[in-house]
């Protein structure tokens, strides 16, 4: 069993990838933004409370994130889990720790998914996901199927989400490297961290990080 960090800025394929280990490994995928998404459309007081943090591209504050996660890993994945989104700030590594740490769990890896700035705005400027399964589109590199349904659970419903655009992916970026790209080093010097190049074919990307795992 391996628990992982998938690290890198929005649109770095992320959330492909662990889509990806999810079905070839059986590991659980605890996305931070798909929580606080799923909070948003409940309506909940939180998910009210963080929607325009989430529009404008800023982070939400560490202690309902780490919430989140607390509630997820108390519930166990035998296969292991994905961090994917999480953490995010040098508080968020910390807690993450302790909490691993309290249910008797390791941090097996961080995969840094590298992938330059340019290419991050075609890929989020063109991203879509299923609304039915959360299988993720792109209008170019990964359309929608012809027939207009997910050629996974063949739902139609396409979905884009509202801070899918240039002006919150500056701030997106901007908070990615001032608060998330530190983790870097910190994961670094623990000497966890492995450098994936996100640049390259889905499938290329997938090979590498399995290497990583192996390794
Ligand atoms: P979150 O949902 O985590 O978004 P993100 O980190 O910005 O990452 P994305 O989901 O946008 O990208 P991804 O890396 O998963 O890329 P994907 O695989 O989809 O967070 C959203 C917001 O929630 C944050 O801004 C913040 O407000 C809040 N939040 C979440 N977590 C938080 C935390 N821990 N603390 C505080 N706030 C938090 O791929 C993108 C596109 O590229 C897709 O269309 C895909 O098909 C395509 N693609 C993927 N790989 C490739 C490839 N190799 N080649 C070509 N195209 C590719």
């Amino acid at each position: 069993m391996s628990n992982i960090i998938l690290l890198g800025p929005p649109g770095a394929g992320k959330g492909t990838q662990a889509r990806q280990l999810v079905e070839s490994r059986g590991m659980v995928q605890l996305s931070t933004g798909d929580m606080l998404r799923e909070a948003q459309a409940s309506g909940s007081e939180m998910g009210k409370k963080v929607a325009e943090v989430i529009a404008r591209g800023e982070l939400v504050t560490d202690d309902i994130v780490i919430g989140l996660i607390r509630e997820k890993i108390a519930e166990g994945a035998e296969g292991g889990f994905i961090f994917d989104g999480f953490p995010r700030t040098l508080g968020q590594a910390d807690a993450l720790g302790d909490l691993l740490a309290e249910m008797g769990l390791s941090l097996d890896g961080v995969i840094e998914m590298a992938v330059d700035d340019g290419a991050l705005v075609a890929r989020i400027t063109g991203r879509s996901t299923c609304g039915g399964c959360g299988e993720v589109y792109h209008d170019q590199t990964k359309p929608w199927p012809a027939d207009g349904k997910c050629s996974n659970c063949g739902s139609s419903d396409v979905k884009r989400r509202a801070d899918d655009n240039e002006e919150s992916l500056k701030t997106r970026l901007m908070e990615y490297y001032k608060k998330t790209s530190p983790l870097l080093g910190y994961y670094y010097a623990k000497g966890d961290l492995h450098s994936v190049d996100g640049l390259q074919a889905m499938e290329a990307v997938a090979a590498d990080i399995a290497a990583a795992l192996e390794a």
